[in-house]
């Protein structure tokens, strides 16, 4: 019962695409279409020129971590191949639970075989033979594509004990999550493979070093794994041409909220919030856009012209984040979206250290009663979520609680959410 991927592509089947050039146009359950349409060109390449080559070409291409921290992926994955310690293991972040996010939904969905494809580049660079995906568990369809498509490619030999007759051994598991966006974090993620709770672990250690079962381990976000796949099709000077100086390559923007034509859309790095808009059809009364989902923060209908780069958004004292553009128009409730944003928070909150624990309750019961007052009851209240925010910002141990309060004091602050 699900609607196709396509649905939610409106750019579908145009010129010029490069991460959704094949959703839409691919049959995503044939193997033999995914390699009519350039599939396993990349995994070629990369067998031809070798491991260190590929994590070369990858840190030259400038590609960064796009599951929203935008960490240098050759980095992470020149760090881990050089670990000493063995196994080594490749882990793609499928989790996708930033609320607003639903960019690798639509490429597991509608270009399974990419990721798969993606992942065996991963692992050879970084000397994996084991490669977990980890999959958030309200994503069925993909679920059904990606087990699919894995049974696919081991029947052919491009999962096995000799991919591709290289004699390079590589399988890939999934695992399912089961509804925490904890478990999204990746020490949290790697808990929960392991069979423990899905609580963060303090860093570092960094994952390159001791990750997934304690060892070395190269952990990437969907959108960023198959980022790879044109950086050696077409080498990473003309994939570092695309975008900006400091955020090359094409992005996933997740457009949804009070537009005509919400979706996914793809364009390269440095278009301005006004351009993705336009073609998102843009509210004629549009009253604020949250920019980065639940972590990320609020930015004025005038600010349009902010390029979406992550210096461009950092500049302007925003975040991209993973991609959320949530428009708002001025017939949603505001304090309404920021108490909804505060019981997200507070329900996913692991629990494991104060801050955050007893802050996202704390925020909570400040937005609840704010709403109901005015004056200077309503600023003791505005002061108490300041002192509770910056607690949870200083003092919390992962990026949850860490940003719990992003969206709130941005609304404040820049929205004038409640004068
Ligand atoms: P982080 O900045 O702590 O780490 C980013 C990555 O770089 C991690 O893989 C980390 O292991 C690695 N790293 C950092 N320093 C390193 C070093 N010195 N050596 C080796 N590796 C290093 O950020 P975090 O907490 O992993 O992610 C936060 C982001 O996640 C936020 O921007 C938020 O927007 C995003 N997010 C995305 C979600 C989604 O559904 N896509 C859900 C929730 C948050
Ligand atoms: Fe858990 Fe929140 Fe602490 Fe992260 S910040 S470890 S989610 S309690």
């Amino acid at each position: 019962t699900e609607p196709p991927a396509s649905l939610a592509v409106p750019q579908a089947g145009q010129d010029g695409l490069i991460l959704l050039k094949r959703i839409g146009t691919v049959d995503p359950e044939s193997l033999d279409d995914y390699r009519s349409h350039g599939g396993y060109t990349a995994l070629r390449r990369a067998f031809a020129i070798g491991p260190a080559e590929v994590i070369r070409e990858v840190t030259e291409s400038g590609l960064v971590g796009r599951g929203g921290a935008a960490f240098p992926t050759g980095r992470k994955w020149g760090a881990t191949a050089a670990q000493p310690d063995h196994p080594h293991y490749l882990v793609c972040n499928a989790d996708e639970s930033e609320p607003g996010t639903f960019k690798d939904r639509v490429i597991m969905e509608g270009d399974p075989y990419a990721l798969i494809e993606a992942m065996t580049v991963a692992g050879y660079a970084v000397g994996a033979h084991l490669g977990y995906l980890y999959l958030r568990g309200e994503y069925p369809l993909a679920l059904r594509r990606l087990e699919h498509a894995i049974a696919q490619a081991r029947a052919r030999g491009l999962l096995g004990d000799d991919v591709l007759g290289q004699g390079y051994a590589f399988d890939i598991e999934i695992r399912r999550g089961a509804g925490a966006y904890i478990c999204g974090e990746e020490t949290a993620l790697f808990n929960s493979i392991e069979g423990y709770r899905g609580e963060p672990r303090a860093k570092p250690p960094f994952p390159v070093e001791k990750g997934l079962f304690g060892k070395p381990t190269a952990e990437n976000n969907v959108e960023t794994l198959v980022n790879v796949l044109p950086i050696l099709t077409m080498g990473a000077g003309a994939y570092a041409a695309i975008g900006t100086e400091k955020s090359t390559g094409p992005k996933l923007f997740c457009v949804s909220g009070s537009v005509e034509r919400p979706g996914v859309y793809e364009l390269p790095f440095g278009a301005t919030l006004g351009e993705l808009l336009a073609l998102a059809g843009m509210p004629g009364n549009l009253r604020a856009i949250l920019l980065g989902g639940a972590a990320g923060g609020f930015v004025r209908p005038d600010e349009l012209d902010i390029p979406l780069t992550f210096e461009g958004t950092r500049d302007a004292g925003a975040t991209l984040g993973s991609g959320v553009v949530l428009a708002l128009d001025d017939t949603v409730p505001l304090p309404r979206v920021l108490l909804r944003i505060a019981e997200f928070f507070r329900d996913e909150s692991c629990g494991q250290c104060v801050p955050c624990r007893v802050g996202t309750v704390r925020q909570e019961e400040a937005l609840h009663r704010i709403a109901g007052r005015t004056g200077a009851a309503a600023a003791d209240d505005i002061a108490l979520l300041r002192e509770v925010g910056r607690a949870m910002r200083d003092a919390s141990i992962c990026g949850l609680g860490q940003t719990a309060w992003n969206a709130v004091e941005s609304a404040i602050d820049r929205l004038g959410a409640y004068e």
